[in-house]
């Protein structure tokens, strides 16, 4: 099947046990070792893959097309896209949407565009309306650019973070997890109550971060048992 192009705010799916969410593949560009770390976690048993923003350098229709192909050639599973500052140009023609939902059971995966660094009001009335039209369910929330991280400085803006939070706060029992790309690497930490996943080592060259267990081409395999998240584990590409 490969990349999915996303028409509605809201999709369904059934039977769904294990996500697999990767970010970063292709901001240096999709060749040599990136194909290759990209390519390999495509291969990871799952049932639908969501790539978390810098999908291409550029955002250009031969990219986006190459992106494609490849990833058709490389899962039959579907794969969904989240816009990362690195996707602009014709990332709607290819990829579609850039503020959906997942629904399988109780389980949905809010994906988010910070593609310019802000949370667009449209994107934060989104989150808010399906967190209170989906009360029976356990969320995951994923966009592109993390909050404020001791790995690196970089991250959006508290006050974006703000935002986001004054949404999420009352919810905030049934939300899980928030996961991130951006930085290429993998680090886990807590922010204000919430528990947050850099994961940005899908192919692009790794940054200089502090610690060496950071520095890992990786990407997320998420549980989902009895229609609920129930763990997330690292897979090492
Ligand atoms: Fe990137």
């Amino acid at each position: 099947m490969g990349i999915v192009r996303v028409t509605e705010e809201e999709n369904v799916l059934s039977g769904i046990r294990d996500i697999v969410v990767m970010g970063d593949p292709g901001c240096s560009g999709l060749d040599g070792n990136a194909s290759r770390v990209y390519g390999t976690l495509l291969g990871t048993p799952g049932d639908i893959f969501i790539v978390n923003g810098d999908i291409v350098r550029m955002g250009t229709e031969e990219e986006y097309s190459e992106f494609s192909r490849f990833t058709g050639c490389a899962t039959a599973k579907p794969v969904y896209c989240s816009r990362g500052n690195h996707d602009m140009r014709d990332y709607d023609r290819f990829f579609g949407l850039h503020n959906y939902i997942i629904l399988s059971g109780a389980f949905a995966a809010a994906v988010l565009d910070t593609a310019s660094r802000v949370f667009e009001p449209k994107a934060l009335d989104f989150l808010g309306a399906m967190l209170d039209k989906h009360r029976d369910k356990r969320f995951i929330v994923l966009f592109h650019i993390p909050p404020k991280n001791e790995l690196t400085g970089r991250g959006i803006a508290d006050e974006e973070w703000a935002k986001l939070k004054r949404v999420m706060d009352p919810h905030m029992g049934r939300i899980d997890c928030v996961i991130t790309g951006h930085i290429h690497a993998y680090y886990q930490y807590e922010l204000d109550g919430y528990r947050i996943f850099i994961s940005g080592g899908a192919g692009a060259e790794l940054d200089e971060v502090g610690s060496p267990e950071a520095r890992v081409f990786h990407a997320l395999k998420i549980a989902v048992r009895d229609g609920k998240p129930s763990g997330v584990d690292v897979v090492k590409a």
